[in-house]
Parts: C-alpha cells; structure tokens; sequence
C-alpha cells in the first residue's frame, strides 16, 4: 500500500521521499523519482507532510519511537492510513500531539491497485485546519476524501463499521457459492448478478440505517419472520447438500433470538435489540 501511495503521488508531479524498513522497496521507487530516507527522522525533515502505512498502530509506534524521530516530527502534518481500531487511533493521535506534529488519522478503502483512480475512496480524521490544508494532496490518494470529524478516533470506528459489512457479505458471499457449486452453476453468475443489483443493495441498507437511527421498525417492507423463514432455508439446503454450517447456523441463530424477543412482525432490523441485549439495551 504504501509503495501505490507514494507512486501515485510521484505520478502526480509531487517530490516524494520514502522509507521503509526493507530497504529494497523504497529503491524500487527511485527509478519513478523518489528520493530514499535512510531513516524515518530525515524523510520526515523532507517534507511538510508525511504519509504513514504499515502493517499496524504497533509497527507505526516502533517506526516514531526514538528520540530523533520525536524531534524531526515537531512541525510536521503526519497523515497515518494504518488500519487500526478507534482506541489504537486516540492512542497515536495523542503520541503525536506530544511531539508537535498536526496529525490526521485515516483509513483507506479500497486496494493498492486501486490508489488514486477515480473510485479510491479514503477516511480521515482529526483537527480541521490540518483536513483542510492536506485535502488536496489526499485526494490524489483518495479520490472519495470523506472527513468523519475531529475525534481522531472517528475514522477508524467507520472504517470497522464498514469492514463489519464488507466482510460479513462476503462470508455470506462465499457461502453462496458453495450453494453455486453444490447445484452445477457457475460462481460467476453470482458474482455478475451482485455487482448488477449492487446500488439496490445499497439503498435496503441505508433505508436500515434510517430505522435503526430512529430505533423504528414497524410497518416493515419484509418482516422478521419472512426473513427468518427464508434463512432456515439456507440452512434446510446446507443440510440437503451437506455444506460446511457455520454460516447457516450462525445467521438463524440470530434470527431465531430475534423471534424468540417478539420482533417477528417488525422490519427485520429489529435484530439490532437483539444486539444492543448484551450491552443493557443502550445505544
Ligand atoms: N492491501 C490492502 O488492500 C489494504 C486496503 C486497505 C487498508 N490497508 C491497510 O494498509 C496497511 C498496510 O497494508 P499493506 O497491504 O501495505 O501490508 P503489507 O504489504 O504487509 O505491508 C506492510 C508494511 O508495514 C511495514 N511493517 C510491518 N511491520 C513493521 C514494523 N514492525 N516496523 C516497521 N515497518 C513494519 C512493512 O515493512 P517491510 O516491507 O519491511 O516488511 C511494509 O512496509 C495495513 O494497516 C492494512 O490494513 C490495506
């Protein structure tokens, strides 16, 4: 990720310098016009603004440890696209206030391949003023620049709140395919009727967030007891077929705890009572 982001920069006409800790990677970069750091302090004295990806908050904290890199942050706009969870972000964001830098946090939606095309999309968080003066260099990585707000935990919370979605669709994803291959059809036809019905998708689940925000789910447009019926027919087929379980099982677990709470008549959001259940009810 980080070899796109500083490509895509370079390819934009900006001066780049890089590091990371294989050194080979950052050279690599050389034939494109970057220039190679030989530590984290003096590429962070290059520039005004610094980009920072690694693998994760416990990497990019080993990377801002020493007292030379404390120093060379002091006056610098640190922008930090690790993923990571709300707490690790606060975490950093207050390493980096102590040190003098204007720091943003953000995450990044899409794949290396994808940085700096027109569906890129980027998260990021923090102080405004900071927002406002990197906003044009981060949409050269980002073209989606969406600012969450100042907690500078607020990025990472949205990027795991969409991550909950993207990777729980695709559990359901791949179950479905094992249902593709079990009945001779191909896995493709899926996938292509996915992507086709994909902005209708989209709107069910917004028009959920709606309910869920209003914490109203009467006069559902599918009810869950509908929706419960045709997720034990998942299961039913699973059992026909001999699939693996776990996510047949899973799903009409909680639609069955939905049932079993009296929410049968109402939308099938209502399964987020079920959820909210284990913190008391609350929000
Ligand atoms: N790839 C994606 O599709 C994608 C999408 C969205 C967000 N992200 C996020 O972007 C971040 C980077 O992902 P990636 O795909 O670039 O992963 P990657 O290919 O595994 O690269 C990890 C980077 O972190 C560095 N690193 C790891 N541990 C380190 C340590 N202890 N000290 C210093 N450097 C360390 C690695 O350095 P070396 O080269 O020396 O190993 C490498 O530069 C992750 O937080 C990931 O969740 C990735």
């Amino acid at each position: 990720m980080g070899t796109a982001i500083a490509r895509t920069l370079l390819r934009a006409g900006l001066v780049v310098t890089v590091f990371n800790r294989t050194k080979a990677k950052a050279e690599a970069l050389t034939g494109e016009g970057a220039q190679v750091a030989p530590t984290v302090a003096s590429a962070l004295r290059a520039s005004p603004l610094a980009v920072l990806c690694v693998a994760d908050y416990p990497a990019a904290h080993g990377l801002v440890d020493g007292s030379d890199v404390q120093a060379a942050l002091h006056g610098v706009r640190v922008v930090h696209l690790s993923t990571g969870t709300p707490l690790q972000a606060r975490a950093f964001a207050l390493a980096m206030d102590r040190a003098g830098a204007g720091y943003l946090d953000g995450a990044i939606l899409v794949t290396p391949s994808q940085i700096g095309t027109p569906g890129s999309a980027l998260l990021v968080a923090g102080k405004e003023e900071h927002f406002r003066a990197t906003a044009p260099t981060l949409r050269m990585i980002g073209a989606q620049l969406y600012y969450v707000g100042e907690d500078p935990g607020s990025a990472a919370a949205l990027d795991l709140a969409f991550l909950s979605h993207f990777f729980g669709g695709l559990l359901g994803f791949y179950h479905g395919a094992r249902i593709m291959e079990a009945e001779n059809l191909p896995v493709t036809k899926l996938g292509e009727m996915i992507e086709s019905v994909a902005p209708a998708l989209g709107a069910i689940v917004h028009a959920d967030a709606r309910r869920i925000a209003a914490d109203q789910y009467d006069n559902p447009e599918s009810s869950l007891g509908n929706s419960a019926t045709v997720v034990e027919l998942i299961r039913a087929h699973a059992m026909e077929r001999n699939l693996d379980l776990r996510f047949p099982e899973f799903s009409t677990n909680l639609f069955r705890a939905g049932l079993k709470a009296g929410h049968a008549k109402r939308d099938v959001a209502a399964l987020m009572r079920v959820l909210r259940a284990v913190n008391g009810g609350s929000r």
